[in-house]
This record gives structure tokens, sequence and C-alpha cells, in this order.
């Protein structure tokens, strides 16, 4: 049987990347799926390939820092399925690199508000609907730039430090809900935007692969994988926890 049958899964920044290939796993795992993202062309494609492969897919465009599209996105999901049984927290957004001085207030704040407070704010309104139904599974996507920091990228290091706080803490709290809340930390994923970055930079390649104790990359279905997997009833005694998913990164001997 397949693991989400039956289930309402949603997932934010679905239109791209890792969370795209989120709702491809979840559909075919037999989740309805509800794709967000404020770019409505990626979004709206998403759903569209879900559907045609035999998904019921919604696409909901919203902003994950506006209060009022967050709350929007999740009623729609609720109109139309009648409820929402797993959410994948994925979307975020960096910009800028460099010496932790140099950074702007703007600038730090950015990296909180769209890696960090837009989790929390869709965890918000997800938790919400959950409780009403007394159950439910979050997995918030953190990075493992959270684990051990990432110089020249501190202000986002720091959003997803706190996504993995923010999951821990709401997991103990929401565990006798029924809900259960984890995080999956990928190491380097090879998503459309890694790639165009080492496009422009073909010399990273090398460095990026031998991150990983494994010596390559991760394609964003790994990620989606242990996503599915968390949301299932598979991992009905997982709360709480970060989980990496980094070809051996954070063991690799002498890094
Ligand atoms: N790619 C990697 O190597 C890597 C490594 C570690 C962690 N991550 C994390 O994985 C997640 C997905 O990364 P990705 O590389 O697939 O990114 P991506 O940029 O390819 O996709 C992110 C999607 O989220 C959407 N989005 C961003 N902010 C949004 C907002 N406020 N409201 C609505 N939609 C929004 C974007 O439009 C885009 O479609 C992120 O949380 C990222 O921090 C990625």
């Amino acid at each position: 049987m397949s693991s989400l049958n039956n289930k309402v899964a949603l997932v934010t920044g679905g239109g791209s990347g890792i969370g795209r290939a989120i709702c491809e796993v979840m559909a075919r795992e037999g989740a309805s799926v509800v794709v967000v993202d404020f770019n409505a062309e990626a979004g709206q494609q998403a759903a569209n390939e879900l559907q045609q492969g035999g998904c019921e897919s919604l696409f909901v465009q919203a902003d994950l820092t506006r209060d009022e599209q967050v709350e929007a996105m999740v009623s729609a999901c609720l109109e139309r399925f009648g409820r929402l049984d797993c959410a994948c927290n994925n979307a975020a957004l960096s910009k800028g690199r460099g010496p932790i001085e140099d950074f702007s207030r703007d600038e730090f704040e950015f990296a909180l508000e769209y890696s960090l407070v837009n989790t929390w704010l869709s965890m918000k309104y997800e938790i919400a609907a959950m409780r009403q139904a007394g159950r439910g599974a979050i997995v918030n996507i953190s990075s493992n730039a959270s684990l051990k920091g990432d110089p020249h990228n501190t202000p986002y290091a720091t959003a997803k430090g706190g996504v993995n706080t923010l999951t821990m803490s709401s997991a103990g709290e929401l565990a006798r809900a029924g809900i259960r809340l984890n995080a999956v930390s990928p190491g380097v994923i090879r998503t459309p935007g890694v790639q165009k970055y080492i496009d422009d930079n073909p010399s990273v390649e090398k460095a990026m692969n031998r991150a990983s104790a494994i010596g390559r990359m991760g394609e964003p279905e790994e990620i989606a994988e242990a996503v599915a997997f968390l949301c299932s009833d598979r991992a009905s005694f997982i709360t709480g926890q970060i989980l990496s998913v980094d070809g051996g990164a954070t063991v690799k001997m002498g890094g």
C-alpha cells in the first residue's frame, strides 16, 4: 500500500527544486497535494503535472511572509479537501553572502523573514487545522548550514538554526495533540539553483561533491523520500527530530 494513501498534503515552495520533488513523491505515495508558491507560473505548472499524473492537486499562490495569504492558503486546502493531514514547509529564500559585519539590518531581517518567520507562520495555520482533526504531521526543511554554521552565509544559517529550535520546541508542545513535527536538513542538493551556480562557477562542483562522505551531491528526490516517510504513519513514533539527509556530510572524516 502507498504510504500516504487518502492523505491531504500541503507543500510550500512546491513550484521548484526540492519542493517540486516533494510534491511528486507525495503524489506517488497516494496523497492529494496542495502546491503553494509565490511563483504562479511554476506552481501552477507543478500542480497541472501532478493532475495529469492522476493526483488530485490544487495550486495556491501565496507569499508565506504575509499573514493573510498564509491563512488563506490553509483555508483553500480545507475548502477543497476538507482537511490537512501533512505539511512540508520547504520554501525559503536567501540572498547575498559576505562577512557578518557587512550585512545590513535589512539583509539580516530578510533572512529571518523568508527562512524562519515564514516557517512559523505556515505552522501557525497548519497546526490550527490539524488540532481540530486531532492529528497531523509537519516536516520543516532546514539546512546543514544550521548545524555547524556556514561562514559568509550567517543570516541564513541563523534562520535555519531557528527552524530547528522551532521544530523541536513545537514537537514537545504538540505531541499529545496528535501532531508530529520533524525537520529534514539537506546537504548540498542538485537543484536548478545549485546547478546554475555550478554552470556559472564550474570550479565549485568538485568541492560540492566532496562535501559529502558518499562523494556526490544529493538529488531533490532523495530529500523528498525522507519527507514522505516522516509524513507517513510509518514514522508514527518519530517527533522532534532533525534528520540530516546529506550523504554523510555531517560525519565525514576530517570535515
Ligand atoms: N538546494 C540545496 O542544496 C539546499 C541545501 C540545504 C537546504 N535547502 C533548503 O531546501 C529548501 C528548498 O530549496 P531549493 O534549493 O529547492 O529552492 P528553490 O529556490 O529551487 O525553490 C524554492 C521555492 O520556494 C518558493 N518560495 C520562496 N520563498 C517563498 C515565499 N515567501 N512564499 C512563497 N513561495 C516562496 C520559490 O518561488 C521557489 O519556487 C529551502 O528551504 C532551502 O533552504 C536547499
